[in-house]
């Protein structure tokens, strides 16, 4: 029988235990409890002590603000930010929150402006968030209007640190956080910069999409080469991924927060899969053609053994690597139970026009309607189903157990069970 039963978008019973009651099962490191995914208070707690503080929060790519004035709405966890470049070209993160009563009052997702001014009362505010005008300060006619003592300077929007490495923009709250070179890590560095070589990048469009899952869900299943294999039969079917591939799973050895998984393609777009690997498959489909064999075209342009990589940048940013497909994905978690995901696709402003052809069809390997990425999507609202409206509580992490960050094989849960020691012990659980 159920010990507990829920509702859609209301838990009660153990699933809505306060935080002192959240003990971490005694399995360790591998089991997760479903309260992680589910809990407001674990959440509210999350938005204090991960993405407010000391991290590095991926907010945008300066090639989206090249120009004075130049902005773009953003996120910092599940707070609106606004990232401007000032007429100085500084760049700028604070939040999208007047000072006086609060408006969210940017709300264009991209622009060009001289100022910003809230829509409710007009309060403005300068490109670096600075309070300019309020309007009546004085009152009229000697009534009313603003203390005597109240000063502009007092009243700014909330600012954010804010650090660029190679056009990529990254916020924090915390005054502490190391700068971001350190905080990537010398293993994700080395990655990122193969997709962020220092040249000017060329947007090619976006994808936005809600993705009812609890965001930790989406570092997870990027930690996760096992389901690459079995759920993706794209994947394995056109040799992007076939489990005895040449292969990792690395995570961060400082941390264990960041992630890397890298595969190697075969040359041979219908590569052989043994017999005995089949046989674990079971949405193995061994007569399927491309109709246009250029989309899974590889052009050879980086100085890298991997041909696909997708990166975890905790606690909020993806990059997609995925042959000539280029992307950052933004996690914007939504309470517990939903994540908003904003994909910014792109390419470089060097490449030729078949270059930018060949990578928008390639496109079509990810995003929200892609032949993979939707499988995904569909899979991590499943989960967050089964753990806010069933009653085991547990989620089993034993593959390869034992091991704790970078794995050599595919069938290995490590990188998983790095992220939730790190997380355990910032969360204090
Ligand atoms: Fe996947």
């Amino acid at each position: 029988m159920y010990q507990s039963q829920s509702v859609i978008g209301q838990t009660v019973g153990s699933k809505d235990a306060a935080l002192a009651d959240c003990a971490w099962p005694a399995e360790g490191l591998d089991a997760i409890p479903d309260w992680v995914y589910t809990s407001q208070e674990v959440y509210d707690r999350e938005m204090e002590r991960i993405f407010h503080g000391d991290t590095w929060n991926y907010v945008a790519l300066e090639t989206e603000i090249p120009n004075p004035g130049d902005y773009k709405r953003s996120f910092v966890g599940a707070t609106p930010v606004v990232v401007s470049r000032a007429q100085d070209g500084s760049l700028h993160v604070f939040e999208n929150r007047c000072a006086h009563r609060g408006a969210e009052f940017c709300r264009h997702s991209h622009g060009n402006a001289n100022e910003f001014v809230c829509p409710y009362h007009q309060w403005s505010y300068d490109l670096k968030g600075n309070l300019q005008g309020v309007p009546f300060k004085r009152g009229v006619n000697k009534a009313g209007g603003m203390p005597r003592d109240f000063r502009n300077e007092d009243h700014g929007l909330r600012k954010l640190n804010v650090t660029t490495h190679h056009g990529v923009v990254f916020a924090s709250y915390s005054d502490k956080v190391e700068p971001i070179e350190q905080y990537l890590t010398p293993e994700i560095l080395e990655d990122f910069n193969v997709a962020f070589p220092g040249k000017p990048l060329k947007i090619l469009g976006y994808y936005r999409n809600e993705v009812p899952c609890n965001w930790k869900m989406y570092h997870e299943n990027l930690k996760d080469p096992y389901h690459a294999t079995l759920l993706h039969s794209f994947l394995v079917v056109f040799g992007l991924l076939v489990a005895g591939n040449k292969s990792m799973m690395l995570a961060d050895s400082k941390h264990g927060r960041h992630g890397i998984m890298g595969s190697a393609k075969t040359d041979d777009l219908y590569a052989a899969v043994s017999e005995e690997t089949k046989k674990e498959m079971r949405s193995f489909n061994d007569g399927m053609r491309l109709r246009d064999e250029r989309f899974l075209e590889f052009i050879k342009e980086f100085d890298s053994p991997w041909s696909v990589t997708m990166q975890t940048v905790w606690p909020n940013l993806v990059v997609q690597r995925e042959m000539n497909t280029m992307g950052v994905r933004q996690i914007i978690p939504n309470g517990p139970n939903s994540m908003i995901m904003e994909w910014t696709m792109f390419g470089y402003a060097d490449d030729t026009e078949e270059m930018t052809r060949h990578r928008l069809r390639q496109g079509n390997l990810m995003g929200p309607s892609g032949f993979l990425g939707l499988e995904d999507n569909e899979a991590m609202k499943f989960v967050q189903e089964g753990v806010r409206r069933s009653s085991s509580n547990v989620n089993v992490i034993k593959l390869d157990s034992g091991k704790i960050g970078t794995s050599e094989s595919l069938i290995s849960e490590a990188a998983i069970r790095a992220m939730y020691q790190y997380y355990r012990g910032v969360m204090d659980f």
